[in-house]
């Protein structure tokens, strides 16, 4: 059975039921998945209700309502359907769509899982879209969905683009003409909304002396070329609406800058992702900013808005969703200030530092990833957050480079084993990670976390030899 077979079985038995709940994650490929079977579900005549859930755990399976509909696990379920058994779901009540390592169970749910058929580089957005498509053929305008899904996920970030099938449904997406599929485009994240400069400033990933946290230097870095920076009534351009050979100007000039620093070029360039329906140097325009704009009205727990936004609400929810972006970048500015102003203690092999109960736990992860440019970026840095509904329980966030990744280092290994040392959990991706511990377990933690780091580094060392 091919992943597509599993789709079809999955589309076929979801469309077979009246009432269908979808119990999904917070986050953009969470909410994504969620929007694209319940748009799918809603042009099948079938009205599904949503639950979102920060990840699906005791606490959280409450949330998950005692009734008959047909439960769909979007994005999570995988690795807990223990859970499932244990609120007693039986086997036709149940579909899991997911991209996570799945937990065996006593029962065998239907499960559409691309990691089952060896796609590591795909998320539940392009999953859910394999089963919509399987659904009707017409909802191929569901693969923007997809795709924000899959970019929101790091499923591009590693290879500077999508790979597999998850690339496939974007140039699926870019035949039916939704999608515009820009290869070696510039690898930084703003380029619809952002001044230039300000985009090159804000870019870390190739860090570019001079430019990377210097938005002047960056500013006098393009004055230099001669390129037109501002619009005739002084608006800052965007990448995005620059002429080609302007375009072509500013990267050549940047991969000499790169290679004058004796820096590796190739990650300046990646394949981006871009929406043409949409209204330019907005958010929805491109793949990256759009994700952007559902976390942070999932992780400042207004799922429902991101949902609708996906679903086409360009009124009320959109401007709702702009506003909670705004927020979400100035609480993420603070907080890397924070973390800045603070300073971080340093291991041997990592950074971290104690946020107390200063800052959602969801947001954690995002300005840690911010503040690593500003730090030594040779080590992963860690932040611990309190938990206000569980004073005993701390969550901890974790983000690297990726030239740390190409060491060796995989944050998403180390925040496993150690949490799973302690009694808590973690998972996520090598680059970016998260986990719960117990309070009591942080200074024993973070030292384990550290030694498992070093040892990732020595085995890959080895390796090399
Ligand atoms: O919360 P944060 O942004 O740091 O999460 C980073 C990654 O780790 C995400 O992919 C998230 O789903 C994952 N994670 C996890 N288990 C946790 C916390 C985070 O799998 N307990």
């Amino acid at each position: 059975m091919s992943l597509c077979d599993d789709a079809r079985s999955a589309a076929r038995e979801v469309l077979s039921h009246d009432e269908v709940t979808i119990v999904s994650h917070i986050d953009a490929d969470g909410i994504a998945s969620e929007a694209i079977l319940s748009e799918a579900l809603s042009r099948a005549g079938i009205r599904p209700r949503s639950v979102y859930v920060r990840q699906l755990e005791p606490m959280t399976m409450r949330q998950v309502p005692q009734d008959d509909t047909f439960k769909v696990f979007c994005d999570l379920g995988a690795g807990q359907q223990n859970l499932l058994v244990e609120r007693g779901l039986r086997e036709d009540e149940v579909l899991i769509v997911d991209h996570h390592v799945s937990q065996p169970a006593e029962r065998s749910y239907l499960q559409v899982n691309c990691l089952h058929h060896g796609f590591s580089k795909m998320s539940a957005a392009g999953v859910a879209y394999l089963v919509a498509r399987e659904m009707d053929p017409g909802n191929v305008d569901l693969s923007r969905l997809a795709v924000v899904g899959n970019v929101g996920d790091m499923m591009a970030r590693e290879d500077c683009g999508l790979v597999g099938p998850a690339r496939e449904i974007a140039l699926e997406g870019a035949a039916a003409g939704c999608i515009e599929v820009i290869s070696r485009d510039l690898n930084c994240y703003g380029t619809s909304t952002r001044p230039l400069h300000v985009c090159l400033a804000y870019n870390d990933d190739p860090y570019i002396a001079g430019i990377t946290n210097n938005v002047n230097g960056a500013l006098r870095f393009l004055q230099k070329l001669g390129i037109e920076l501002q619009t005739p009534d002084k608006r800052w351009r965007v990448w995005e609406e620059l002429l080609p050979e302007d375009k072509r100007l500013v990267t050549s000039s940047l991969v000499q800058q790169l290679i004058s620093c004796g820096e590796r070029a190739d990650r300046l360039f990646s394949e981006s992702y871009l929406f043409p329906g949409e209204v330019a140097r907005t958010p929805l325009r491109n793949a990256q900013e759009f994700a952007t704009l559902l976390n942070a009205c999932g992780r400042w727990t207004r799922p429902s808005v991101a949902s609708a936004i996906c679903r086409g609400d360009r009124g009320p929810a959109f401007r709702e969703a702009e506003h909670m972006l705004n927020n979400h970048r100035a609480v993420i500015r603070e907080l890397l200030e924070y973390i800045l102003d603070t300073g971080v203690e340093e291991l041997s092999h990592l950074q971290w530092i104690h946020v107390g109960n200063r800052y959602p736990d969801t947001i954690v992860g995002i300005g840690a990833g911010m503040a690593l440019s500003r730090l030594n970026m040779d080590k992963p840095i860690l932040v611990m957050v309190e938990q206000p509904e569980d004073p005993c329980l701390t969550k901890v966030s974790m983000r690297t480079t990726e030239r740390a990744v190409g060491r060796g280092i995989d944050l998403q290994q180390a925040l496993t084993t150690a949490s799973a040392e302690v009694g808590g959990a973690g998972g996520g991706h090598r680059i970016a990670a998260g986990a719960f511990i117990p309070k009591e377990s942080e200074e024993y933690f973070v030292k384990r976390v550290n030694q498992i780091i070093a040892g990732q580094l020595c085995a890959e060392g080895q390796g090399h030899r």
